[in-house]
């Protein structure tokens, strides 16, 4: 028997939370989702009617949101998730500050407040690399390096951070700063980089890339699941009030590079490049994962050629009728 039998999860029906669902669930645990499907559903039908999940449709927003949505007759969760969010800097950029901060910031609060008064032992927080924004001397971030938010989305994050590890209450905090994810998952998310040059250079044949040279910081949508498993499971005192990069060292690419392991499968592919600034999320910075590995014996399984594989072969099989529709992205313009 596991010891954290029940978990809660918030965005559960999201490109991480419905992979993340599916994967508790084959574990043996229970499962509470709890979202406004914002996107749609249907990443969750295979699991609806699943004994050990129960799925509430609702906004994190209201103020016993958690609280109403629980079952009676399930143990109360014993470790919260937190994934809903508005993803990515486009989706904060499109509703503009007030909103984005509504539901990134204010949810987040809201959420932790009603995790503190039914005695949720952890709350799980998803938060982002894109925090560090840039490397202030060229090496790799850690968790101690200063923040730096090229964005709304990344300022967001960050002020949830703050309000969690500054609250001081019972239910233990743990903060994934996670890279970049690719990869196939039942809710698909085409506007994710490596997802979305896989599919542009499929269907246009034509790749546009601004700052080339720009490094990023990936992960696979598998192994980051495994490294939030090892957030339910590590013990509560080792991770209680920690911060982890979850990501690998060798998921640091340039843009570049991204783009020579997608030639390799799409040589046809036309590639243009623009050294322009767009005001946008300007990201250049590696990550050190070192303090993952070390302290919770984190290890990436998968390499962005798996995801360039995987994500390729599912577009040729056929699975999406039309990988171009707006719900495989958060908003209509796509930001690398
Ligand atoms: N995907 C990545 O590469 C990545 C990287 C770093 C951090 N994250 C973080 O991980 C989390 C999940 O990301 P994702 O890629 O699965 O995003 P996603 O957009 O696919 O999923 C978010 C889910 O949250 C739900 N949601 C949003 N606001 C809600 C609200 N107020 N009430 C109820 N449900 C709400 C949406 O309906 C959606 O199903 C986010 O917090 C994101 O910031 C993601």
């Amino acid at each position: 028997m596991k010891e954290a039998r029940h978990v809660l999860i918030t965005g559960g029906a999201g490109y991480i939370g419905s992979a993340l669902c599916s994967e508790l669930l084959r574990q043996g645990y229970q499962v509470t989702v709890i979202d406004e499907l914002l996107y749609g559903g249907e990443s969750l039908l295979g699991y609806l009617l699943h004994p050990n999940l129960h799925f509430a449709k609702a906004n994190i927003l209201e103020p016993r949101a958690v609280k109403d949505n629980l079952r009676r007759d399930w143990p109360k969760p014993s470790v919260v998730v937190h994934l809903a969010a508005l993803a990515g800097f486009p989706a904060c950029q499109a509703v503009g500050r007030q909103v984005a901060w509504r539901y990134n910031v204010e949810a987040t609060q809201r959420v932790y407040e009603q995790a503190e008064e039914l005695s949720v032992e952890r709350f799980i927080y998803a938060s982002t690399y894109s925090n560090y924004g840039l490397s202030p001397d060229g090496k790799p971030v850690t968790e101690e390096s200063p923040l730096n938010p090229q964005s709304l989305y990344a300022e967001t994050k960050i002020a949830s951070e703050r309000f969690l590890l500054n609250s001081k209450g019972n239910c233990a905090v743990l903060i994934l700063r996670l890279a970049t994810l690719y990869g196939l998952s039942p809710r698909m998310r085409f506007d994710l980089i490596v997802n979305q040059f896989v599919l542009e250079a499929y269907t246009k044949r034509e790749l546009l890339i601004y700052q080339r040279g720009y490094s990023r910081s990936f992960v696979h949508i598998k192994d980051a699941i495994c490294g939030i498993l090892l957030g339910i499971e590590s013990p509560l005192e080792l991770v209680r009030g920690e911060i982890y990069n979850l990501g690998s060292d060798r998921g640091n690419y340039t843009k570049d590079q991204v783009v020579a392991l997608i030639l390799k499968r799409l040589p046809e592919t036309r590639v243009s490049y623009k050294d322009m600034t767009f005001g946008g999320d300007m990201r250049d910075l590696s990550v050190s994962f070192e303090k993952i590995q070390r302290q919770l014996g984190f290890q990436a399984q998968y390499t962005l050629d798996d995801g360039v594989r995987e994500v390729l072969q599912a577009l040729q099989i056929g699975i999406f009728h039309n990988p171009l529709d707006s719900r495989y992205r958060n908003a209509q313009f796509i930001v690398q």
